[in-house]
């Protein structure tokens, strides 16, 4: 085992590696997802528990997400039928892989329905649609957008199309050298939107809103949507990162790798909650205005801004390319289950994996306009699709990969994988995923569900 290579081949490097995989947890969750929950759940407080859910539960979990991939090298459900004979485990284990693959779906299914309305505002950006725009000029434009089922339709179809086009070619050609301008262009955007929010006259108090805790505010189900922001965020729990570990080479440091990802991720997060809270609060705009606060908040800054007619289109253009590479990731596992498991070439894995995606988005399109009233349990279709993946699934599988990596993997074979430079470092790792991670995640949810 030790020496077997990914079917697929390999990253060409670490930086190739860390690039790819920053692509995929760098996206609409952290520009578009992470403030708007923030908004919703009190500010503050609501950071620190998600601080944490990232560096003691999601970098653990992350880190033995891409243990598993590298060990096994296939896709999902293949490495965990893989590492569940190697460690005589239960034989369900591999449904692991499974429930990844499902979550990936429903997940991309809303998410390029939102990535569709950062294609749009590329539109709106180019025909000038923010310029000298105020809060309700910014609101009544994208509730007029949002409110056009076809509008919405249109560009989620364009936005699939776009990524199973991508995924059809196959993963890492080409795609690794888009992600060498992506990411940088991104950091450098987000500073500039800071650099304007520093402007506004509420700049300290979303700095205040932001960081200074109110733990009075701080509800048993924020707790739960910090620790799914955080797997969402990072893009772990539902085998993507599996995938992604199965192209790295044997040399690479999982520790220091995933790290710099984790790092890197939240620091974009962080940026995009300093640059839209100021300009949220000195427009007197809601702090829970829900999915819509960067499409409401943000063309007021662009709006008024110097240059921010070229930003504008920037900014939009480089949030659909983050989406796109999360996109990517978010599907492969299936496509590559089907390809390898069903036999089937790829170009087709991708129309069939991709045509379920993109129907099962009709919902949440609607969901935003003429189904805005179709709810279950009071949520809409997006609602609902969201909590399951986000608060119940990518949690879930997270406490499953940390039980396996804890409690079923041989020691010798995760300390291998790992291979550490220390021994201490590889026990503080193991005593947080056997303990801390999984015992974190349980509470978590017998918290929510009323029992603790
Ligand atoms: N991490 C991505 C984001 O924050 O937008 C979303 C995502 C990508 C989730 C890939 C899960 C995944 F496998």
């Amino acid at each position: 085992m030790d020496t077997k290579k990914s079917i697929h081949g390999e990253w060409s490097s670490r930086t190739a590696f860390i690039l790819a995989a920053t692509g995929s947890a760098v996206g609409l969750g952290n520009i578009w997802k992470f403030p708007y929950i923030t908004g919703e759940n009190g500010g503050g407080a609501f950071v620190i528990v998600y601080l944490l859910c990232v560096a003691l539960v999601g970098i653990p979990v992350m880190m033995a997400e891409t243990l598993f991939g590298r060990r096994g090298r296939e896709n999902p459900v293949h490495t965990m039928a893989i590492l569940t004979k190697e460690a005589n485990a239960d034989e369900h284990w591999p449904y692991l892989g499974w429930m990844g693959m499902i979550a990936g779906v429903l997940i991309l299914s809303y998410y390029s329905v939102i990535a569709g309305w950062a294609c749009g505002y590329v539109l709106k950006a180019i025909d000038g649609s923010f310029f000298g725009v105020d809060a309700q000029g910014a609101k009544n434009l994208f509730m007029a957008f949002t409110a056009s089922p076809l509008q919405l339709l249109f560009w989620h179809t364009g936005f699939m199309v776009a990524t199973m086009f991508i995924v059809a070619r196959g993963l890492s050609q080409g795609f690794e050298k888009s992600i060498h301008f992506l990411i940088p262009g991104l950091f450098l955007l987000l500073f500039l939107l800071v650099g304007y929010a520093m402007t506004t006259d509420s700049y300290f108090q979303g700095l205040h809103f932001l960081f200074n805790p109110d733990f009075s505010k701080l509800t048993g189900n924020a707790i739960l949507v910090a620790l799914g922001q955080a797997f969402f965020s990072l893009g772990i729990g539902m085998g993507a990162v599996m995938v992604y570990g199965a192209y790295l080479p044997k040399k690479v440091s999982i520790t220091e790798t995933i790290t710099i990802i984790a790092v890197a991720d939240t620091v974009v997060a962080l940026l995009a909650g300093i640059a839209i809270f100021p300009i949220v609060l000195s427009n007197g705009l809601p702090l829970n205005s829900g999915p819509g606060l960067i499409f409401e908040s943000l063309p007021i800054a662009f709006g008024n801004m110097f240059g921010g007619w070229l930003f504008g289109i920037l900014f939009f253009v480089m949030l659909v390319f983050a989406a796109l590479s999360s996109s990517i990731a978010l599907i492969e596992p299936a496509v590559s289950w089907l390809v390898e498991n069903k036999g089937m070439e790829r170009g087709k894995a991708c129309w069939y994996a991709g045509g379920v995606t993109w129907l099962l988005g009709f919902g949440s399109a609607l969901s935003f306009n003429v189904g805005a009233d179709v709810t279950v349990f009071g949520k809409t279709f997006y609602d609902l699709l969201d909590y399951l993946t986000s608060n119940l699934m990518l949690p879930i599988g997270g406490f499953c990969i940390a039980i396996f990596a804890g409690w079923m993997m041989g020691q010798a074979h995760s300390e291998a994988e790992l291979a550490m430079a220390k021994p201490l470092h590889y026990q503080a790792w193991r005593l947080l995923i056997r303990y801390l991670a999984t015992t974190a995640i349980f509470v978590v949810f017998l918290s929510v569900v009323g029992v603790v």
